[in-house]
């Protein structure tokens, strides 16, 4: 007879140290373990074959309109209304002090990124966008797209797509092409409304606070997209002075959306846009 192997099994379960418990158990915790770590890799696998295989083409949900993010103590009503839009951005240089104007001003803007700026700050697009800002795309490579192969101006569409679908989890609403080409071809390619501008103080020539401002004032008319550049400081410097005088002459800022949801337009994919 084997008393200690008696005495063992009739050791209460209580008497049990938490050690042995653990030891007990252990076993068991391991296989959970790895069965967690498997599940994890196949996850992973799953999602980089999926995102590898994406067709470019594919069509995902186009981004949801931008609002200010007070727009309920906002009334637009008897106001002129007026679209600031920023291109070539986000600059880590430029665009978050822009951001900063616009949120101590209370105004609100619309801005159309480059694929390959938004590449490499997507903290910048996240927080506009967070803002109440209205983010779309200037295609990725800033090319000529009517210059260039119809090939390589869907490649370089699609590609604009992707970035901001990676950034935003949306399709852009918006596409301004660069330098303002394009044709019934490229309308098509962006899947998107072509947005242009009336007033152009070309920011990017003067690099002067007051030959932007004046130009805007000078060329400024309810239902105006007016054209900047958020990657000059001196574009920036001019933005609060502008903001000012506009809304001394009763102006009201809106994104682009909001102005065409105002003017009771809706904006038609391939179609262009130079005001409301
Ligand atoms: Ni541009």
């Amino acid at each position: 007879m084997n008393t200690r192997a008696k005495s063992s099994s009739e050791k209460p379960e209580e008497s049990r140290s938490f050690f042995s418990r653990i030891n007990l158990w252990f076993p068991w915790l391991k296989i959970v373990a790895a069965i967690f770590l498997i599940f994890i890799i196949v996850l992973d696998l799953l999602s980089f074959t999926v995102s590898k295989t994406a067709n470019l083409n594919d069509d995902f949900p186009t981004m949801p309109m931008s609002r200010h993010i007070k727009a309920t103590e906002r009334t637009l009503e008897g106001k002129k209304l007026v679209a600031l839009t920023f291109d070539d951005g986000p600059s880590p240089d430029t665009t978050p002090r822009l951001l900063d104007i616009l949120t101590e001003k209370n105004a609100i803007a619309t801005f159309f990124v480059l694929g390959t700026m938004a590449k490499r700050q997507p903290e910048i697009i996240k927080r506009a966008k967070s803002e109440g800002h209205q983010i779309a795309s200037h295609t990725m490579y800033h090319q000529n797209l009517t210059g260039i192969s119809l090939e390589a101006a869907e490649a370089d569409i699609n590609e604009s797509r992707n970035v901001f679908r990676g950034i935003t989890g949306y399709g852009p609403a918006l596409t301004r092409p660069p330098y303002g080409n394009f044709n019934e071809k490229i309308g098509r390619l962006s899947k998107t409304p072509l947005i242009l501008w009336s007033v152009d103080p070309e920011d990017w020539k003067y690099r002067d606070i007051n030959a932007i401002t004046e130009a805007v004032m000078r060329q400024v008319h309810d239902g105006a997209i007016i054209l900047m550049h958020d990657i000059y400081p001196t574009s920036i410097d001019a933005v609060p002075v502008i903001i000012d005088k506009l809304r001394n002459d009763g102006y009201e800022f809106v994104t682009i959306s909001e102005m065409a949801e105002n003017r009771g337009i809706t904006l038609s994919p391939g179609s262009s846009y130079y005001k409301f």
